[in-house]
């Protein structure tokens, strides 16, 4: 039978046990519930005044029930704690989180996406509208030798028309090859040379490319500029086909208002040559490119029999087009990176 003594010390331990509970449940932090904790833990709080009481409690069962009572109350008041802190710590973690992440979403969205350069759009158009006439794309190295350039072209050391390419040389880089025989290429017919040596005919090839010459830079010309060459060699290859590709290249690229014609000209890979020119809607005449049958000795450099085989090949340059498509007045702005320039074009 629980004594009077017992049983008003069970009414303190609860009285005790449900105001710590209450300080516990009323803490805001973590570092509150510690410093909550300890005083609870302290020799003045209530439930230990009440356990260094419990000597003077006679009987010796009714004191071992009422330290139970007690040990009950302050593991309830603990585990309280244990689970107040970690509440803290979850929310206190988050909210760190929360602030120190960084925001990566404006950098995977920016506010404007870029685009390609004029010159790379007009490359791109041309390409398409040359695989839509059933042609393939290849490419050739920017810096070359003297035979790719000159001499498999048909253009011998002492060719007259060499001069006209005023070609930048390069030191070259292995022994193998004499002075002033590595240059930057003037022209993208080199690959011209390149295809009919590692394809067999039928070729229908076009070989887009960055080339160089010793220009001072002006309105009008760069120093290094882009240009697009055209080859096809196979059975029967007449002038009519070339004049036949020229113009439909001209309708598709430019639209149908458009027209081609071709003037005799020279030039020593081809033979006959022409110049091709568009006519705009208004009647303007646009000089674009050269253009001929693929001279023998060129198909002969390519390892190709010109008894079996014809061709044709054309050659005209990219940055013009870009120029007067998006009526440009100074070919040097398209090189100078400015941004507020380049966007335009988007
Ligand atoms: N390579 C010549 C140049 O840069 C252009 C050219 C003319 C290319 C006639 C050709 C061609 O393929 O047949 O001036």
């Amino acid at each position: 039978m629980p004594s009077d003594e017992t049983s008003d010390l069970g009414a303190q331990v609860e009285a005790a046990r449900s105001a710590a509970m209450s300080l516990i449940t009323g803490t805001t932090s973590a570092a509150e519930v510690a410093k909550i904790g300890g005083e609870l833990a302290g020799k003045k709080s209530a439930l230990n005044t009440l356990r260094s009481g419990l000597g003077k409690i006679q009987d010796p069962e009714a004191r071992k029930s009422a330290g139970q009572l007690i040990n009950e109350a302050s593991q309830q008041v603990d585990a309280a704690l244990q689970q107040r802190i970690a509440e803290f710590l979850v929310l206190e973690r988050a909210s760190q989180v929360a602030s120190e992440s960084l925001d990566l979403t404006e950098f995977a969205t920016p506010s404007r996406r870029g685009n390609s350069h004029i010159v790379t759009q007009a490359m791109e158009r041309l390409e398409d509208v040359f695989i839509g006439l059933g042609f393939q794309i290849a490419e050739g190295p920017e810096v070359e030798t003297d035979f790719y350039n000159f001499e498999a072209l048909n253009m011998p050391r002492t060719h007259p028309a060499r001069s006209e390419f005023d070609t930048m040389f390069i030191e070259p880089f292995s022994k193998d090859h004499e002075p002033n025989t590595v240059l930057l290429r003037t022209h993208t017919s080199p690959v011209q040379i390149r295809v009919m040596q590692t394809w067999e005919p039928p070729i229908y090839a076009v070989m887009p490319g960055r080339v160089f010459r010793r220009d001072t830079p002006d309105a009008t010309h760069m120093p290094v500029f882009h240009q697009i060459e055209g080859l096809v060699v196979d059975r029967d290859i007449t002038f009519a086909h070339l004049a036949g590709i020229i113009e439909a290249f001209t309708k598709a690229f430019f639209g149908n208002e458009f027209t081609s014609r071709l003037r005799p000209s020279f030039f020593p890979f081809t033979e006959p040559s022409a110049e091709f020119d568009i006519k705009r809607p208004n009647g303007d005449w646009i000089e674009l490119g050269g253009c001929g049958m693929v001279h023998p000795n060129v198909l002969r450099a390519g390892g190709i029999d010109p008894d079996e085989f014809t061709g044709f090949a054309f050659g005209f340059g990219i940055d013009r087009m870009a120029k007067e498509r998006h009526n440009v007045e100074d070919i040097r702005e398209m090189y100078t990176n400015d941004l507020r320039f380049l966007r335009q074009f988007s």
